[in-house]
């Protein structure tokens, strides 16, 4: 274990940033005593077409569960993002595209990215997109990824991104939730220098027989032939082409849909959370100016994909509300080496750099020689997303990328919180490595026990937050009854994480990790309950069990424990065609790291798969298994052990 050593601000920190730590407590103290005083000035973030004169009315409670902020104001979110800048940011760029091949970038003025948006918009109309809709979005990391998405809030139509890496069967699940009429794609993305067959993989996802999609757009990304169904599909440029470059935006109401993305929980079935306008665009552009302690100029870059919140709040709204500049990059951290982010960095003279623990530790991995041979003195800020970041990874970040001038803001946030929640600000917070450090504005933690005790000071339990912020989801799409029970069934009137957490002495935040059957793999959020579905799914397969175990590099690896029919013989070709086969169901991402083929699991005499002692056995720590006396059938858990698969 590394020690940990607090980092106090730097003066030369402190001097630039916006916020101090005397600003930070007098704030935050007004933030969570009176709620409606301090949103409703901080509101004023962003434009309003007709303004508020609410400004909170919420409730956690069952018979009444609701989230409503600023609900009588109008705004368009699009409009906030673009338009409002272009009087005195006309000609400065939006975007910096960095290509997945190293010699590709453009950069996208204020003014060209607003007549991108309503070529999209125009396009959209056209293909019958009205308020309300559901748009599904599968596209690679091109710029008209983001085009596509403000286009959608532009007309006030529902975005639903799906992420480029899932395969067409997730596509599927996801186009036939929402019921969208309409999906946007391209012919092919690149990622570390290969082709991903997007428009293929809608191909493929569109024989379902309970999807009814009356168009899909392709945008000419790689210029290669790919299946197109004339009546149909569309090409985007020829579309564009026909369209002026001027749309009106459309009036919004707060609370109207913005988007909805699907994530997965503890069930098979993906949720579809649902975020509306007003709330989340004051909450994610707050949140951003402040964490990211951004000024004019300031070049940021989040290295993630939009098909993630991360995506969403990080990269399409928040940077763009605030009238940033920053690159939007299509590749991968290892690809065509470990040295491509400090080589972009270099490259765009990159200010503020964000990005997920799992590529720290991945390019930690690969020497320092990556990072040193390229010029990092324009970074001010580094940012860590996703998931909990060690120590010794940390470390690293700070002091070889960040020469040990660099704060690091680690934030810890969720797809369903809309924006960064527990956090440290560069001018006001002494780091410790490791902790997410303390709680913005309007949001307070609390941790509980399993019956629900409100633990004090120093300790470690279940993190609740135990009033709403505006950025908080509103419901599960269709499915409001879902929403109160995964969220607030747990702990009355109290919003459940999901997430496990130490609090130290000085009020510091450690996230721990899940506490359900969310596992995170690489920084991406997966349910053990849809690789479970995806492995019964094989017709070999009686039974699967899934946990995650720790793992260097990905931060948890995925352990599947599978029963196979009878009669049918444990090989290693069939462990092989599993991999694959989970592969094809979900997508790379959920490729399973460790099969052990087991004759039967460890079940309690109701039947139910005792799934603690199948994480302990995955994480080798299979010497102290607690009680196994409820065991319908003992002797399987040391059949389990002796074959263990990770030694
Ligand atoms: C985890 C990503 C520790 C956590 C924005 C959470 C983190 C889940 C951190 C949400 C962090 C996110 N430290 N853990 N800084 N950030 N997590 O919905 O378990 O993809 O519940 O949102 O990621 O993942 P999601």
């Amino acid at each position: 274990m590394t020690e940990i050593h607090t980092h106090p601000v730097p003066k030369e920190v402190a001097e630039r940033a916006l916020l101090t730590n005397d600003q930070y407590l007098e704030m935050y103290k007004r933030s969570v005593e009176d709620p409606d005083g301090f949103w409703g000035e901080m509101g004023k973030v962003v434009d309003w077409i007709k303004p508020y004169s609410k400004v909170k009315d919420t409730s956690f409670d069952k018979d009444d569960l609701h989230v409503r902020w600023f609900e009588d104001g109008t705004l368009n979110v699009s409009y906030n993002c673009i338009d409002r800048h272009l009087p005195e940011k006309a000609d400065q760029v939006a975007i910096i595209f960095e290509g997945d091949d190293p010699s590709v970038s453009r950069t996208i003025t204020y003014r060209e990215l607003y007549e991108e948006v309503c070529r999209f918009a125009n396009v959209l109309k056209e293909h019958n997109v009205k308020k309300g809709d559901r748009v599904t979005i599968y596209m690679p990391m091109i710029p008209e990824a983001l085009f596509a998405m403000q286009a959608c809030a532009r007309l006030g139509a529902m975005h639903s991104v799906v992420f480029g890496g899932f395969s067409p069967e997730a596509l599927a699940g996801r186009v036939h939730d929402c019921k969208s009429h309409i999906i946007i794609t391209a012919d092919e993305g690149r990622r570390g220098g290969r082709l991903v067959p997007l428009k293929a993989n809608v191909d493929k996802a569109l024989e379902h027989k309970d999807i009814s999609v009356q168009n899909v757009i392709v945008v000419r990304n790689t210029g290669n032939d790919v299946p197109f169904t004339e009546g149909r599909d569309v090409w985007y440029q020829d579309a564009a082409a026909q369209v002026p470059a001027e749309c009106e935006p459309v009036e919004m109401n707060a609370e109207d849909p913005l988007f909805i993305l699907y994530t997965s929980g503890s069930t098979g079935q993906p949720k579809g959370v649902l975020h509306t306008t007003g709330g989340y665009l004051v909450y994610t552009t707050l949140t951003f100016k402040y964490v990211f302690d951004y000024h004019d100029g300031d070049v940021y870059w989040c290295a993630a994909d939009v098909g993630w919140i991360t995506g969403h709040s990080y990269i399409c709204y928040a940077p763009l509300a605030n009238g940033a500049t920053m690159v939007f990059f299509e590749g991968v951290p290892t690809w065509p080496d470990a040295g491509r982010l400090w080589q972009t960095v270099e490259k765009h003279k990159v200010n503020i750099l964000y990005t997920a623990p799992t590529a720290i530790r991945a390019l930690m991995g690969a020497g320092d020689e990556f990072v040193t041979k390229y010029d990092r003195s324009s970074l001010k800020l580094l940012g860590s997303v996703g998931e909990p970041i060690n120590p010794e990874a940390w470390e690293w970040y700070y002091r070889v990328v960040g020469d040990s001038r660099c704060p690091i803001v680690d934030t810890w946030w969720q797809t369903e919180t809309g924006g960064i929640m527990i956090t440290p600000l560069p001018g006001a917070t002494d780091l410790k490595p490791g902790s997410a450090t303390r709680p913005f504005f309007g949001i307070k933690p609390q941790l509980v026990d399993n019956e629900g005790n409100v633990l004090d000071e120093n300790a470690e339990g279940n993190l609740v937050i135990t009033d709403s912020w505006p950025g908080q989801m509103r419901t599960v799409y269709g499915d409001h009854d879902r929403f109160y029970m995964t969220y607030f069934a747990n702990y009355k009137g109290k919003y459940f994480t999901g997430d496990g957490c130490h609090r130290d002495k000085d009020g510091y935040y450690w996230i721990t990790g899940r506490v359900d059957d969310v596992i995170n793999v690489s920084g991406h959020r997966m349910g053990t309950a849809e690789v479970e579905s995806a492995l019964v799914a094989h017709h070999d397969v009686a039974e699967a069990a899934v946990v995650g175990y720790p793992h260097n590099i990905k931060g948890q690896g995925i352990y599947a424990y599978v029963t196979l029919n009878h009669g049918v013989t444990p090989t290693e070709e069939l462990r092989k065609e599993l991999v694959q086969w989970v592969r094809n169901e979900i997508g790379p991402i959920a490729t399973p790291d460790l099969i052990q083929f087991s004759p039967g699991l460890p079940k309690t005499r109701s039947g139910k798969i005792m799934r603690r002692i199948l994480r302990k056995i995955a994480e080798n720590e299979y010497s102290n298994l607690g009680d196994t006396s409820t065991l319908a059938e003992p002797a399987v858990v040391e059949e389990l052990i002796e074959n263990r698969q990770n030694r």
